[in-house]
């Protein structure tokens, strides 16, 4: 086995098609409910990074021939800003390969890596259910945020209930769709309320990263679609004053396009109590349903402790099927212990 660096931008068809073959191997074994995933765009999805990040990708192959076959894959994603002493990274062993130290090697790699880029931190999220479980407590990571995931079959939407909520909307708001971007005057005062979010810790899963000045959500919009995400926003917006009060956001990949992931949901504290979130995500699902009718779930996060968001989800169909762990450790103590 060799373990070595990965540039997804310059690699062949045929190797991210085995790129491709270890996550779904993956999925099989361990997540068989998961959708698998497809080659469109993978490569722009290994790729592209928001301006200011950096990814690192790592291949481990199956002997020392430079085209002998990749049995398991890892990236590190070097954050910026706020979070340029932490690193997010992901690694995948194919099944038929585990227990023979690959994923050991590949973490050492990722660990390493994330030294020599400065970073204090790494951390990774992980599905309660799977082996990865055993192999971060094991190598000594810490749970820092516990998640419960909700699915929403589209198939078992009631599409009466939710087409009435979406309209249900309180006299002086209204609500706009947009996907794949924002319009230009929309822009600022849609970063305005993701301020809000970011000042409001209460009503944030873990530690937010979102984009809430003009420039970073138009980078974040701009990168989301080259790396084959589609964007799916609703805005609720206070019709006196024109301002965005609420806002929910969701996004399709190319690469797995039957799935739908709920990003950032908020409502103004000050515009609290009008409904607005219930009408905002009814009607997000109706626009889904028009915009990306190959789409078969949708799948959100919510706090254990509680969350705002929990009886809309409920409301709507949502149900909480498995936790989600986000592992971190300190880089120093963990290639201390791989050492
Ligand atoms: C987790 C994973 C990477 C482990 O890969 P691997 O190559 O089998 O791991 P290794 O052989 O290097 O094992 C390293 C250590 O973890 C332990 N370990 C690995 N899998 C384990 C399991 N299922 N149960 C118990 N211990 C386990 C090993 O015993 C070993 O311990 P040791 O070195 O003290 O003997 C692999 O199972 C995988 O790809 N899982 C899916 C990944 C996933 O879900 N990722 C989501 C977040 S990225």
């Amino acid at each position: 086995m060799q373990v070595t660096d990965f540039d997804p931008s310059q690699a062949s068809d045929a190797q991210l098609s085995q790129w491709r073959e270890v996550l779904n191997a993956m999925t099989e074994a361990d997540m068989p409910g998961e959708p698998r995933w497809q080659l469109d765009q993978l490569r722009d999805y290994l790729s592209v990074t928001m301006p200011g990040e950096h990814r690192y990708a790592f291949v481990a192959r199956e002997n020392d021939a430079a085209d002998s076959r990749i049995i398991g894959h890892a990236n590190l994603l070097l954050l910026a800003d706020d979070f340029d002493d932490t690193g997010v990274f992901e690694i995948f062993v194919h099944p038929g390969a585990r227990g023979h130290g690959v994923g050991r090697t590949l973490l050492r790699e990722v660990a390493r890596r994330a030294a020599v880029e400065g970073r204090g931190t790494i951390g990774v999220e992980v599905i309660a259910t799977t082996p990865a479980v055993d192999f971060y407590d094991r190598l000594g990571f810490s749970r820092a945020v516990v998640e419960n995931r909700h699915l929403l079959a589209m198939d078992r939407v009631d599409w009466d209930a939710v087409s009435a909520n979406a309209g249900r909307v309180a006299a002086g708001y209204r609500l706009e769709y947009h996907h794949d971007g924002l319009p230009d005057g929309l822009l600022e005062r849609y970063a305005a309320i993701k301020a809000t979010l970011k000042a409001e810790p209460a009503t944030n899963i873990g530690a937010w990263r979102g984009s809430a000045d003009v420039q970073r959500l138009r980078d974040s919009l701009e990168t989301l679609k080259a790396r084959g995400l589609r964007s799916h926003l609703v805005v609720a917006i206070n019709e006196p004053t024109g301002a965005v009060v609420g806002l929910t956001e969701l996004v399709v990949a190319a690469q797995r396009p039957t799935r739908g992931d709920q990003y950032d949901t908020v409502v103004a504290p000050e515009h609290g109590s009008y409904g607005l979130g219930l009408a905002m995500k009814a009607r997000m699902l109706t626009e889904l349903r028009e915009h990306e009718p190959q789409l078969r779930d949708v799948q959100t996060w919510t706090a254990i402790d509680g969350d705002p968001h929990a009886h809309v989800d409920a409301e709507l169909g949502f149900r909480n099927d498995v936790q989600w762990y986000e592992y971190e450790t300190v880089v120093s103590d963990v290639l201390y212990r791989l050492n």
